[in-house]
């Protein structure tokens, strides 16, 4: 049984966790994460402010996660800290900070790539979230389409060729006026509007699509964006319009996605669907994708908010991964704003 320490600074969430455990047999014993509410006002996040923010905030929030945990410094067997892709000079404190401890300590340091940990998440919630499965990761910096045989071997399916998930519902976010982050208030405003006013094409989606067309599992949602766009142009009462275009863009979107969730899952036989990153979240994916996953028999899994969004107990996991293969990063680890996930197998 080891005990890890995860850290967590990619993006605009300085997280802290301590978790317990052997292979899949894992417990959280803490999970801190501190969101830094200051980008509200830029309307998104600001990387040097990120940055700031994150060097005020990392050794409390370590502290803080340590005493939740009722686990000292010593108790630690490793530190596993998100090394890329992200905001670099918001990974880099992370990094460096991790680096240092490990080094006082006298213990291993593990970096983690951020995506590998958001396949690892759901799992801390619900034990059958295990490969063999397809994950869905839709974020607001990506969004991907993979195929899980075990930990550490990921075939990529699909990914988007422009927007994220999560970028499209900020973006619209802002285009119906609502506030930063927009993926919950598109949902909620999306609720109390009229399905059948908007109908906007699912992007990439063609019934005559077939497995060795590059798009099949891929996604784009800029196009999607732009409709949404002449849509609120087109509007002479937006207030009136505003629940209805949120509706239509949030049915097409989920549409798209479920497709190709689907699409993988049955191509390759899989009866667990595990779904991460923020737009997780969305009630209306999980939804759309658990009556999907009923109608071939597979079963949907998706994290709480505080699983989905970023946050440290991911990293911890997936580090505990690393470290019970003996894989170990050393004082010389950097970090990196984009890098491809580890484990990666040609799709
Ligand atoms: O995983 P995450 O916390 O951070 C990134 O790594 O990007 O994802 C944040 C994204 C934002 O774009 C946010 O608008 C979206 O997740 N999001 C949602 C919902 N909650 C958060 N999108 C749709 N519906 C939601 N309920
Ligand atoms: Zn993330």
């Amino acid at each position: 049984m080891a005990t890890i320490l995860g850290i967590e600074t990619s993006c605009d969430e300085t997280s802290a966790s301590v978790l317990s455990g052997t292979g899949d047999d894992v417990s959280l014993q803490s999970l801190v994460i501190l969101s830094q509410d200051v980008h509200k006002v830029f309307g998104g996040v600001v990387p040097e402010i990120a940055s700031r923010a994150h060097l005020t905030s990392i050794v409390p929030v370590v502290s803080r996660s340590l005493d939740d945990a009722g686990v000292k410094l010593e108790a630690l067997d490793a530190i596993a800290v998100t090394s890329a892709p992200g905001l670099i000079g918001a990974l880099l404190v992370g990094v460096c900070y991790a680096k240092s401890l490990a080094f006082a300590r006298g213990i291993p340091v593990i970096g983690v790539h951020h995506m590998e940990g958001h396949l690892f998440a759901t799992s801390l919630e619900h034990r059958d979230a295990i490969p063999p499965f397809t994950a869905l990761l839709v974020s607001g910096g990506h969004t991907l389409l993979l195929d899980v045989e075990e930990w550490g071997r990921y075939r990529l399916l699909g990914a988007t060729r422009d927007d994220a998930a999560g970028e499209a519902f900020d973006k619209v976010a802002k285009l119906l006026g609502l506030p930063y982050p927009g993926g919950r208030p598109v949902e909620m405003l999306a609720r109390g509007g009229d399905p059948s006013r908007f109908r906007f094409s699912r992007p990439m989606v063609r019934g005559n699509d077939t497995p060795d067309d590059r798009s099949y599992y891929e996604f784009s949602f800029s196009g999607l964006k732009t409709g949404v766009l002449n849509a609120v142009r087109a509007s002479d009462d937006l207030e009136r319009d505003k629940a209805d275009i949120a509706r239509g863009f949030q049915d097409a979107l989920v549409g798209a996605l479920v497709d190709k969730t689907a699409r993988a899952a049955t191509a390759f036989g899989r009866t667990r669907v595990v779904l991460g990153g923020g737009v997780a979240c969305n009630s209306a994916l999980y939804s759309a994708m658990s009556e999907r996953a009923a109608s071939f028999g597979a079963t949907v899994f998706a994290p709480k908010p505080r699983l989905a969004t970023d946050n440290a107990g991911m990293i911890a996991r997936a580090g505990l991964f690393h470290f019970e293969r003996g894989e170990r990063s050393g004082l010389d680890l950097n970090a990196f704003a984009s890098q491809p996930i580890p484990g990666l197998v040609a799709a």
